[in-house]
């Protein structure tokens, strides 16, 4: 059992069937040793692909992207959410659809970092229903930059986000797999 299979039994709260409280360690509070674990297991996974740069999705995603960035030694782009003040006005867009929180938003990366002879690695907090994933994915096809893989720190095995990866030839490693929250009980698979 990893790191991450271990605290995820330990200090995760199944909320319902559908949702996992991991805020002790990942969404709100983020534990060092952990997170440089995180990184070295993704590095490790990873380190043969010639990953150029790491695509992640504020914000939850972004200390594990950070953590294995750390690792590689490449950049982290991060794909925003919404725009401000400062943003570009030539960005990759798309939809990105939320089952978990029922809203619709633009996910947007500034054209200038990413370049067609990028290889792509996407890193997440969660693998839920893919919808973040595909948006990323995407980006990263309007770029023309190679998708390398897909990192999830959890992955909920029963929702279809892994299903949607492995029909599209991605190679996806997620640290943990939840196979079933049921009864209020965490089932790692
Ligand atoms: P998808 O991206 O796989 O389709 O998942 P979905 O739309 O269902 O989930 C959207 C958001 O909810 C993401 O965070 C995702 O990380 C988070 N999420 C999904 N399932 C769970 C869960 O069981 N537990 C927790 N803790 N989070 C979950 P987000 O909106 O991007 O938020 P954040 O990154 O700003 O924190």
């Amino acid at each position: 059992m990893n790191l991450v299979e271990k605290m995820v039994l330990e200090q995760g709260i199944a909320l319902s069937n559908d949702v996992l409280k991991v805020d002790a360690f990942l969404n709100q509070q983020i534990q060092l040793s952990f997170m440089k674990e995180v990184g070295r297991l993704f590095a490790d996974y990873f380190k043969d692909k010639v990953i150029t740069k790491i695509l992640t999705i504020e914000s939850s995603g972004i200390a594990p992207a950070y953590a294995t960035a750390l690792q590689l030694d490449v950049p982290v782009v991060i794909a925003k959410k919404k725009t401000c003040l400062t943003s570009s006005s030539n960005t990759y867009q798309s939809k990105v659809y939320s089952f978990t929180k029922q809203y619709t938003y633009n996910m947007s990366v500034d054209q200038d970092f990413l370049s067609p002879t990028d290889r792509i690695l996407i890193i997440d907090d969660f693998l839920a229903n893919g919808q973040a994933a595909l948006g990323a994915i995407d980006i990263c096809d309007q770029a023309q930059v190679n998708v390398i893989g897909f990192g999830a720190v959890i992955e909920k095995s029963f929702q279809k986000g892994r299903q949607l990866l492995d029909e599209m030839d991605i190679d996806v490693y997620s640290l943990a797999r939840v196979q079933s929250l049921e009864n209020q009980q965490i089932q790692l698979l």
